[in-house]
């Protein structure tokens, strides 16, 4: 069984979609801890709900120090002997010298049709380049921001008049989907990148 630690910075709709997931049963994976990079993330709550331990490790103390702030990330997981990483919502950049520990036991979920797209406002830039289909991507995790083999994508059709906030929601729901099946498919060892059209 293999032990999935979360990490997240805001409410955790993505971690939930994974928790609730895995505790469906049939699944190869289970959550250890959920961590995030602020006590008051929503999504600690959302996860002490259900069950799973939590743990924050504010970014503060370590301004402009990542590689501190990430031995920190380290130290805490020590506890729940984490096998793999999902990030889900996580808005910290983490350096080559964490991407490296984790390497091919590291996914990020990026809401964009990787390799388009990369960093913020994914949305709004989908739009601006008038786009048809936008979507989200499942990746493992490398040195490169939001780089990495691609594990699974869904795509989302654009409306006319749509607007990113409108689009999000939609690309929102995709995620939520997306994300337990290719965690599902991956702890079983099967790499086979999951493709939704929506
Ligand atoms: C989502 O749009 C996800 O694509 C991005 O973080 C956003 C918030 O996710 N990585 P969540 O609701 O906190 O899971």
């Amino acid at each position: 069984m293999k032990r999935v630690a979360v990490f997240l910075s805001g409410g955790g709709s993505n971690m939930v979609a994974l928790l609730d997931d895995m505790a469906k049963g049939g699944h190869a994976a289970m959550p250890c801890v959920v961590l995030a990079n602020s006590a008051d993330a929503g999504g600690l709550a959302r996860a002490a709900e259900r069950g799973v331990p939590t743990v924050a490790v504010d970014q503060r103390p370590f301004k402009g120090d990542r590689p501190a702030f990430e031995s920190a990330i380290t130290e805490a997981l020590k506890p729940y002997a984490p096998d793999m990483i999902c990030l889900a919502g996580f808005m910290r950049i983490l350096t080559g010298g964490f991407t490296d520990q984790w390497r091919g036991r590291m996914l990020n979920i990026h809401p964009s049709l990787l390799p388009k797209y990369k960093g913020l406002h994914t949305h709004a830039r989908a739009l601006e380049a008038g786009d048809t289909v936008h979507g989200c991507t499942v990746h493992e995790v490398t040195a490169e921001l939001d780089d990495g083999p691609i594990l699974g994508q869904a795509q989302v059709p654009v409306l006319k008049d749509d607007t990113a906030e409108a689009l999000a929601a939609r690309v929102l729901v995709q995620e939520h989907l997306l994300y337990p099946a290719v965690l599902r498919r991956f702890a079983a060892g099967d790499h086979t990148p999951v493709i939704l059209q929506s």
